[in-house]
């Protein structure tokens, strides 16, 4: 049988960018005999409009049993106000933990028609492609003991950061297996220099290096400096593992090397399910933008990016992912973009359908 999709395109910009990917998702079936049983559902605002809950039980027990989830964004200010308990990210939330996604991974490629809108010099990011992996479901996020407490009179906030032994194991053999399908490099950033934490993390990540990936190149490298590095010379990396803490920040600085918020897709990575697969979901960074919503303004290509790591990391189809991202850079290059791509003097934007329509052309094309 085929492989199957579910897909959850949630509330603002995330319904009319899976718009785009669900043309491609027909061009692949279509044209390269590549073909997906493909579910669609609601989550979010959407799903609370239909439901009362931002995650309907029966979407999340589907989440569970297909090969890949693919979601859109949700939110919007139409929901600002409801209960923490119903908010339109707790359906999100929801699917992240009780998949046990783990390991988040955050890919940072500079495609050159674009490295005028780094905030770096061209040169410095030009052909960059790192791939930063975050533990994404322990750490200081999740820590106990956790909360506001009173002492001595005062108030005190409390977060813990704990790791345990497995919880580090497990993100490091994602980021090491990654990494022997691209550059075979994987640095690891934590703060062993003042952190209990940190110094478990860097032996794990040695332990599970010598037991099984030894020929992978690991190096380590302590958090702020890999900051710095990032922003010095980010070329010298190739996986990036780090906590759930630093990778938020680091990750959120990485995108800042490859321009627009549009352009960034990303994967959430669980343990292996029966047939092998993990555990999956995919997902652009951005948000639902309310403020571009229903207005054909969206650039739907992190979405569609989304799809093409589907593509690599869930379906084993690295030579469609790679004709998909060729295909994204091609428009690009050509000129042919969404309003938020575009210079001052750069002409006129094209809407989002017409994004995935000149996509869909370029594959045509080759
Ligand atoms: P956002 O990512 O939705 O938008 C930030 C800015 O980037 C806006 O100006 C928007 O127009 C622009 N933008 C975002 N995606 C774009 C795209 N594909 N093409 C062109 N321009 C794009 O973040 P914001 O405004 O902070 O949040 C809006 C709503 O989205 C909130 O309800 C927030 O909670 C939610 N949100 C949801 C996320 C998710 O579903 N994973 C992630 C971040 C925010
Ligand atoms: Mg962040």
């Amino acid at each position: 049988s085929n492989p199957s999709l579910l897909i959850l395109p949630g509330d603002g910009i995330g319904q009319e960018v899976m718009a785009e990917v669900k043309k491609i998702i027909d061009w692949f079936g279509d044209k390269q005999d590549l073909k997906f049983d493909v579910s669609e559902d609601l989550v979010g605002g959407a799903a609370y409009d239909a439901h009362g809950t931002p995650l309907h039980d029966d979407t999340m027990a589907k989440a569970q049993e297909v090969d890949a989830v693919l979601l859109g964004a949700v939110g919007g200010p139409k929901y600002d106000d409801l209960d923490f308990s119903v908010k339109p990210e707790r359906g999100l939330l929801r699917l992240r933990k009780e998949m046990d996604l783990f390991a988040n991974l955050r890919p940072a490629q500079c495609f050159d028609a674009l490295a005028d809108f780094s905030s770096l010099k061209k040169d410095i990011v030009s052909g960059l492609d790192i791939m930063i992996v975050r533990e994404l479901t322990s750490g200081s996020y999740f820590g106990e003991p956790r909360g506001i407490f009173t002492e001595n009179n005062e108030r005190v906030g409390i977060n813990t950061q704990r790791y345990t032994e497995s919880e580090i194991e497990r993100v490091a053999r994602s980021a090491f297996e990654l990494a022997k399908r691209r550059g075979n490099k994987v640095c690891s950033m934590e703060k062993a220099n003042v952190m209990e934490s940190g110094i478990l993390w860097r032996d794990v990540v040695t332990e599970v290096h010598q037991a099984d990936y030894a020929d992978v190149e690991l190096s380590h490298m302590y958090a702020d400096n890999g900051a710095m590095q990032l922003v010095r010379a980010p070329k010298q990396f190739d996986v990036i593992l780090t906590d759930n803490l630093f990778g938020d920040l680091l990750s959120d600085c990485a995108a800042m090397l490859t321009g627009s918020l549009g352009m960034l897709p990303s994967a959430s990575l669980g343990s292996p399910m029966e047939n092998g697969r993990p555990k999956a979901m995919y997902e652009p960074v951005h948000g639902s933008a309310p403020d571009i919503m229903g207005q054909n303004k969206a650039n739907p290509s992190a979405c569609i990016l989304s799809f093409a790591m589907a593509l690599r990391y869930s379906f084993d189809q690295g030579d469609a992912a790679t004709m998909l991202e060729k295909a994204v850079e091609s428009v690009l290059a050509k000129g042919i973009r969404t309003a938020d791509l575009m210079q001052a003097d750069g002409g006129k934007a094209i809407g989002t359908s017409e994004m995935g329509d000149a996509i869909i052309n370029e594959l045509n094309a080759n």
